[in-house]
């Protein structure tokens, strides 16, 4: 992956991968005859990863504030980070095994559309080490004067990360819904 194409540097998905979201932009999604609900429940998984980061964030910044109970912040740390840290992970197997080969036998164009997807993956599985490193790092302190250094640090992760999954979403749905939306493939 260059830079036009790799997760941390692309600022959108290459014009040669645009082809079906520029005839099914996004307002064309739902009133589609055939938007069904898996492709609701896909789409519902990404806004709760996107909701759990921002409550993360939201916290360690409430935090850093003083305007957080540490306890509560630490415990509210630890379960979210690790739904939010696990689920990914079965979200991205699921799609890397299931759901992609079966879209990717649909559309010759976009095979290099899939191939980035996949480069995503293995670059969040590195991101999703290094977060979950990041937050224990804070939790084994976090009663502790040292905790809040963690939490500033932690904070730094969490904003990289969701700009790296923001980017990794967006891009994603922009591919997969429009082949879903114009082949209605058979998925379970
Ligand atoms: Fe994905
Ligand atoms: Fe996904």
């Amino acid at each position: 992956m260059g830079p036009m194409t790799s997760l941390e540097t692309r600022i959108g998905l290459p014009d040669a991968l645009r082809v079906l979201i520029e005839t099914l932009p996004r307002e064309t999604w739902e009133p589609h005859p055939n938007f069904d609900g898996l492709t609701r429940f896909w789409l519902d998984r990404h806004l709760m990863f996107r909701d759990l980061l921002g409550r993360l964030v939201t916290g360690a910044e409430a935090y850093l504030d003083k305007s957080a109970d540490p306890m509560r912040h630490a415990q509210e740390t630890a379960r979210y980070a690790g739904f939010l840290l696990n689920q990914l992970h079965g979200h991205h197997q699921i799609e890397d095994q299931v759901y992609f080969p079966k879209l990717e036998a649909l559309d010759a164009r976009l095979t290099a559309g899939f191939e980035l997807l996949d480069a995503d993956h293995h670059a969040l599985d590195g991101h999703i080490h290094a977060l979950a490193d990041r937050t224990n790092a804070y939790l084994q302190v976090a009663a502790e004067a040292a905790a809040r250094d963690r939490v500033g640090e932690l904070l730094g992760a969490l904003q990289q990360f969701e700009t790296f999954l923001d980017r990794h979403l967006t891009d994603e749905e922009d591919l997969v819904v429009p082949v879903i939306l114009t082949y209605a493939p058979e998925m379970e």
